[in-house]
């Protein structure tokens, strides 16, 4: 078994977007989101704010970084999982959050859940000290399902560790359900958690309170 992490490039930008679409259109938040978008301008409009972040033409902040990798292997090229960490060097401020911008919707979206879904980060993202000062925050995380369970999300979520441990700071990730046990078990701690109620819009039908979690990772010291 052989596997590398690299930065994606922008010629990544079209594979990572199809398999983004893979991955979070089983969710129900994607789904209630795009449930009124033909399909393929979803990953069309996706494939191009993919590409802003991997040239980070969003940054509102000009010393943030910006980590978008992959992970390639077991034989083939195909980008099993990928990851964004950020390295924020002013703290969190979500006034210049690049999700804070509607810009990237299609037209039919839902934008109320997209509202609904800005403020539960907000409230989510709380206000712990750690995210007042530099930091890493762990953006987005999504592994191809044909390539579950095989270890490459912890490879990714991992990558970071050394650098914050030597730099003694915190990371941070707002997790899904979905994310919480993987993110625990690397030694992420719940600080605060907020919901959304899709059942209040158009399309969440059924599909009820969805919760995330704001989990923190203290720098662990080095021997
Ligand atoms: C959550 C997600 C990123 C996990 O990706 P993954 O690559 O399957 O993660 P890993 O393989 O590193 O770990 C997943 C589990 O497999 C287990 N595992 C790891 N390597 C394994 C192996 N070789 N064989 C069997 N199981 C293995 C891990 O112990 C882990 O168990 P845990 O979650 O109970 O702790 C992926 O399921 C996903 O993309 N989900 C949808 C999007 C999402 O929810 N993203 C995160 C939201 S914040």
């Amino acid at each position: 078994m052989h596997r590398t992490i690299a930065h994606c490039v922008p010629e990544d930008a079209k594979e990572l977007a199809l398999a983004h679409h893979t991955i979070f259109s089983r969710g129900p938040v994607y789904h209630t989101i795009y449930a009124g978008v033909d399909q393929a301008i979803v990953i069309k409009t996706y494939e191009k704010r993919v590409s802003n972040l991997i040239t980070e033409q969003t940054s509102l902040d000009p010393d943030r970084e910006v980590h978008f990798l992959k992970i390639v292997g077991d034989g083939s090229d195909e980008i099993m999982a990928y990851i964004i960490w950020i390295y924020m060097p002013h703290g969190y401020d979500h006034a210049k959050d690049p999700q804070e911008s509607t810009a990237d919707f299609p037209a039919d979206s839902n934008m109320p859940v997209v509202e609904d879904f800005k403020q539960m980060l907000r409230v989510v993202r709380g206000d712990d000290e750690g995210r007042k000062g530099p930091h890493f925050l762990l953006a987005l995380l999504g592994t191809h399902p044909k390539h579950e369970r095989k270890g490459a999300a912890t490879m990714l979520v991992k990558w970071i560790f050394e650098r914050a441990d030597k730099e003694q700071l915190p990371c941070y990730v707002d997790s899904s359900r979905t994310g919480h046990a993987l993110y625990e078990r690397l030694g992420f701690r719940d600080f605060g958690k907020a919901c959304v109620d899709l059942d209040k819009f158009e399309g969440g039908n059924g599909a009820g309170l969805q919760t995330w979690y704001a989990m923190k990772r203290e720098p662990q010291k080095e021997l």
